[in-house]
């Protein structure tokens, strides 16, 4: 390639470039394709930003070119796009002196990071998934944290939904949450993953409208706490979430706002499935993430969901044959007392008590749980005990159930997980019905233990000599095959029984999911288990998490893994690979 002292090269002349139309030369940064047209030379990057299409295949009308592939089309002078789901195609200077064409064959640096949120913003409103997927990727690269990727998908996903928060938030701050065990270099599908369904969520969707704080002349902590819950039970969502925002404005406790939420979540029992306290909890880690003074904004997208939410003692299961809710009430009138009792002891779970959390007596459920907090349980920990006795559910779920059910048990676990999260933030009295609640929902899905599943045998998988990464690389192959749920229990059990790192085995499981075209249920797994492990850690206990999790990951692969096809996609484009046969020869 000629070049000449101000950095250009020679195309050639004007008149064969006339003649041609198009010029394919190579650049700093890859091909560049000059073209000529209405008597004007225009020199563009060679790749389609979409996929990597050559665009001299292209087509020029009118000053637009159009890339044949998937007809995205450019402003052939500005390299903008026309079609969103492209991105905007770099354009090199290019001139013509005495009848010779000059290209200058690299570009001015642009602000990258600048870009990309720009790029990030669009895809998450035009709900483009290779937009967002290629600027999580670019971000990453120029060293975004990622944490701060995931607060711009929080506050566009909670600005962007009238009806609040939703399954794609909840994906988002689980993934968030997942990252901090993954390697930089995997966490680009966690994040990808979870602006995807944050995006699809407010696709189609009217915006947020704010509505303002009460004065606050005379209004104390209490009163709003008492109207707050007042309002969610006659489900007037209005009055709840002005109440809630003048105790936001009041600049009140955290704690004494976690309390007021989790309170009107646990005057109803188990309210939509343990969904509610679930987005709960979800909604204050997306705090964590963003900052406390992004309350105001992502704390009201709650208050819907909670006025709205099913309320368990309306259901027939918890009314027949045993009618659960007077059992349930006349314990909640104790709690008070049994706290009294309990303070200043220290509790520790004796052997029995998982067992009688899985047994067959709601009476006895009760009965075990006042006495633990009669001495000195906390409510944390209580939560942790009804959230392993919901896991063991899943490792013992027997695979002859109707597949659906496999949404209960987990709905169990994952609202247990929540409950303990959040109770390490608030703890009065009546959040320990919440805990109630969950042991009792432990109990109704016990029918789905008959038979039981088998635990996988760890002196057997101990005497395997297959080495960890062989048995991690393995467990990925079982979860090719569709419901390799024993299978993939075993390797697991297998695994640990290694000594080898857990993290490693948490890389694979997350691996496993996020290769998956995955439902919202099966994130909340994976999330759920890695927060009740590291709870249980360096404890027999922690194990059985993991193989829940692999039971219900396998129960749930394979899937299409398009998504995974898109990441891929994007991963290639950034890394400037050849997508198609003709541009790399
Ligand atoms: S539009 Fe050009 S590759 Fe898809």
């Amino acid at each position: 390639m000629a070049q000449s002292t101000n950095g250009q090269v020679r195309v050639g002349s004007l008149a064969e470039l006339k003649e041609q139309g198009c010029k394919v030369m190579t650049g700093q940064h890859g091909p560049i394709a000059v073209f000529h047209h209405n008597d004007k030379v225009y020199a563009v990057d060679n790749r389609c930003p979409h996929l990597g299409f050559p665009l001299h295949r292209g087509t020029v009308q009118d000053g637009i070119l159009s890339c044949h592939s998937h007809h995205a089309r450019f402003d052939l002078a500005s390299g903008c796009t026309l079609n969103l789901f492209a991105d905007d195609v770099p354009v090199y200077p290019v001139e013509v002196r005495n009848g010779e064409v000059y290209l200058t064959p690299y570009r001015e640096k642009i602000d990258e990071v600048d870009h990309w949120l720009g790029r990030l913003q669009e895809g998450m409103e035009q709900n483009i998934s290779l937009v967002m997927a290629k600027a999580v990727i670019a971000l990453l690269g120029e060293n975004v944290d990622y944490r701060e990727i995931v607060k711009r998908g929080i506050l566009y996903g909670t600005r962007n939904r009238a009806a609040g928060w939703g399954p794609g938030l909840t994906i988002l701050t689980a993934m968030a949450n997942v990252c901090e065990h993954l390697p930089a270099e995997e966490q680009f599908l966690a994040i990808f993953r979870g602006l995807l369904h944050a995006a699809r969520d407010t696709a189609g969707q009217p915006p947020r409208r704010d509505l303002q704080p009460l004065g606050k002349a005379d209004l104390d902590a209490a009163t709003l706490a008492r109207w707050f819950r007042r309002s969610v039970e006659v489900r007037d969502s209005e009055g709840a979430e002005r109440c809630l925002l003048t105790a936001l404005s009041m600049e009140l406790p955290p704690a004494e706002i976690v309390d007021m939420l989790l309170a009107a979540a646990t005057d109803h029992f188990y309210l939509d499935g343990g969904h509610t306290v679930d987005f709960i909890n979800k909604s204050l880690e997306a705090l964590d993430l963003v900052g406390w003074e992004a309350a105001p904004q992502v704390l009201p997208t709650i208050v819907g969901q909670i006025c709205r939410a099913g309320r368990a003692e309306e259901s027939q299961a918890w009314r027949q044959p045993i009618d659960l809710v007077p059992v349930l009430h006349e314990a909640f009138e104790a709690l008070p007392a049994l706290m009294a009792q309990g303070r200043g002891k220290s509790w520790q779970p004796g052997g029995s008590f998982t067992e009688t959390l899985l047994g067959d007596s709601p009476l006895e459920i009760v009965a075990a749980l006042n006495t633990a907090l009669r001495e000195g349980a906390t409510p944390a920990q209580l939560a942790q005990e009804v959230a392993y006795a919901a896991a063991m559910r899943i490792c013992r779920f027997g695979t002859q159930n109707e597949f659906g059910d496999w949404i209960g048990v987990l709905h169990t676990f994952t609202y247990a997980n929540a409950l303990h999260q959040a109770l390490q933030r608030g703890s009065s009295p009546e959040l320990l019905r919440g805990i109630y609640h969950g042991a009792i929902r432990v109990y109704l899905d016990r029918f789905l233990n008959i038979p039981p599943a088998r635990l996988p045998d760890r002196r057997g998988a101990s005497a395997s000599p297959a080495s960890g990464p062989a048995v991690l690389e393995e467990l990925l192959k079982e979860m090719d095959t569709r419901q390799q749920v024993d299978g993939a229990a075993r390797l697991v059990g297998q695994y640990l029984s290694s000594g080898e790192p857990t993290g490693d085995l948490i890389r694979t499981l997350a691996q496993a999911l996020l290769r998956e075209d995955a439902d919202f249920h099966t994130f909340q797994m994976l999330e759920a288990g890695i927060r009740q492990y590291a709870a249980l850690k360096d404890t027999p206990r922690a194990d059985h998490v993991f193989t829940a999790v692999a039971r219900y990951l396998a129960a749930h692969a394979p899937t299409d893994r398009a998504r995974q096809q898109t990441a891929r996609i994007a991963l290639r484009l950034h890394r400037g690979d050849a997508l198609y046969e003709e541009e790399a020869a």
